[in-house]
């Protein structure tokens, strides 16, 4: 299982975040990580959850898996082939990879089958709830008007993070509730976590930064300030 406060970095489709680069910023992601004693995890592209896992020290997520499971199923992402690649879990449903219920319902079974960790998207709080009813181990909340816009959900729309995790909790109070869309500072993730959310999922900030290492730090500052 992850550890929270979590700052998961998804490294999405962005140029500076696949291959080599991509290992590079998980190394980043990783040592800051460690330096400030905040959980962190990272989620590339699938061509690079083998790289990352192993070369560097860090919990990878993929992206997406599919239900499929072993034999035929050409094209498709095969849980398992994620995991033997060095993945601890998968997004599910991400706001620009969406799924129908009954799929991502089908993909939490399959990830907890193979010990996996399943963090399931939300738009919203009702979503939330909704997805919360299939046990996943974590949600994030992330509205899309916010994603890669700099606008922090957790300022810009700060009842959507606590309106979430009252909502998930209702429905089961084991799954944790991570927020994400516009996160872009330590200030942004603190509010965050007094919101009540146990971590942040976010991308642009980190994957767009002249200086990565420096947001990563910021970041990271942002869970040691919420602590106190
Ligand atoms: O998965 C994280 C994401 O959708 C938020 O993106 O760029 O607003 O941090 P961003």
């Amino acid at each position: 299982m992850l550890e929270v406060p979590l700052i998961l970095v998804n490294f999405k489709a962005y140029p500076s975040a696949i291959g080599e680069r991509a290992a590079e910023l998980a190394r980043v992601v990783e040592s800051v990580g460690k330096e400030k004693g905040v959980s962190v995890a990272v989620s590339p592209q699938s061509a690079d959850l083998y790289r990352i896992a192993k070369e560097v020290d860090v919990p990878v997520l993929a992206q997406h898996v599919d239900s499929l499971r072993p034999g035929s199923g050409t094209g498709w992402l095969l849980p398992e082939a994620a995991k033997e690649a060095g993945a601890v879990g998968s997004l599910v449903n991400h706001s620009e990879h969406r799924l129908e219920l009954e799929e991502i319902e089908k993909i939490v079974v399959r990830l907890k089958e193979l010990d996996l960790v399943s963090v399931v998207c939300a738009r919203d709080p009702e979503e939330a709830a909704r997805v919360a009813a299939f046990k996943p181990d974590m949600v994030a909340v992330e509205p899309p008007e916010l994603i890669g816009t700099g606008r922090a959900v957790s300022k810009e729309k700060p009842e959507v993070v606590s309106d979430s995790v009252r909502m998930v909790r209702e429905v089961d109070p084991d799954v944790r509730v991570l927020c994400g869309a516009g996160v872009s500072n330590g200030e942004d993730v603190r509010v965050a976590l007094e919101l009540g959310s146990e971590g942040v999922l976010l991308a642009s900030c980190v994957t767009k930064a002249e200086d990565p290492r420096a947001v990563m730090l910021d970041l990271a500052d942002g869970v040691l300030r919420a602590r106190k």
